[in-house]
């Protein structure tokens, strides 16, 4: 059996996650691939038994550019399941990354979700404040990864062979004050709120292209032929990634110049 985490990441958070489920999986012999969703980034799923899909909570709903994604993929009917991060608001998340895989016919499996604290950067405490104390993912969320690769095999490997129609019966989740944050907080709107315009110090830069190379999933960065970054706002998605995780804090905006960093995951890029 072969699993692919498939997941979109700004700050390494749910990169995280996805890497404790697929220890999950492994520890019960269930071969994993980790796969991050970048602009432009293609993948074969026809080798995979099962996909596991995961995004972090953006305004109570799954990023655009990822539902965007899972509706162009050719996930190929296969059995899937949906996990999430969020701040301890995901709302709608995990009903978007099923609703969004609903053509491909595959049936969802089950669905997840872990905690933490939000990587918004103009919500950490402030640069000199001497007690920041940034925790983690939950540690209850990450104990239970175990437990739900178990669930998904079993149910996997209960499937009743005609069972790969997924349930029509879906709940229209909605209400107003969802519509508006929607709409309003989750395109470019997001960015400009959350994040703000991206200016470079150029004193601080020492040009080392991560942010246009591994950070943004976005495409939204490029190196100029000085070695200094160029935003493309129109395509940024307000993830977070280049202003938390800029190695020499060389990003800001003004939302975030006087804020700590948010870059506990970067490992996880
Ligand atoms: C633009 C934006 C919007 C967010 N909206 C929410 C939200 O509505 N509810 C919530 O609980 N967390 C929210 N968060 C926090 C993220 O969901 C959380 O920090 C997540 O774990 C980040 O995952 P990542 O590092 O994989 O991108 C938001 C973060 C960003 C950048
Ligand atoms: S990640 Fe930071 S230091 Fe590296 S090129 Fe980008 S702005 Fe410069
Ligand atoms: S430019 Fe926008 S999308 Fe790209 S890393 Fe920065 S905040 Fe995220």
């Amino acid at each position: 059996m072969k699993v692919a985490l498939l997941y979109f990441t700004g700050t390494g958070v749910t990169a995280k996650y996805a890497s404790e489920l697929g220890k999950g999986f492994e520890n019960a012999k269930v071969s994993v691939d980790l796969l991050r969703i970048k602009e432009g980034k293609k993948f074969n799923f026809s080798i995979y038994d099962i996909i596991g899909i995961g995004a972090p909570a953006y305004s109570f709903r799954a990023p655009r550019i990822v539902t965007k994604f899972l509706r162009k993929a050719n996930l190929e009917k296969k059995p899937l399941f949906v996990f999430c991060t969020s701040g301890g608001m995901p709302g709608n998340t995990l009903w978007n990354l099923s609703k969004a895989t609903r053509k491909t016919g595959g049936i969802c499996l089950g669905y997840t979700s872990a905690s933490g604290i939000t990587n918004l950067r103009s919500w950490m405490p402030p640069k000199n404040d001497s007690r920041s104390n940034l925790s983690g993912l939950n540690d209850y969320d990450l104990s239970n990864t175990q437990k739900f690769a178990t669930t998904i095999i079993t149910r996997f490997e209960n499937l009743p062979s005609n069972s790969m129609k997924q349930n029509k019966n879906w709940i229209p989740s909605f209400s107003i004050g969802i519509i508006f944050w929607s709409l309003f907080f989750t395109w470019r709107w997001q960015m400009l709120f959350t994040v703000g315009i991206k200016r470079v110090d150029k004193s601080k830069c020492n040009h080392c292209r991560l942010c246009a190379s591994k950070i943004c999933p976005s495409g939204a960065i490029t190196m100029k032929k000085n070695n200094i970054p160029r935003f493309n706002e129109f395509l940024c998605v307000g993830c977070n990634g280049c202003v938390n995780l800029c190695p020499e804090d060389a990003i800001w905006t003004y939302q975030t110049r006087n804020h700590l960093q948010y870059n506990l995951y970067k490992n996880y890029l």
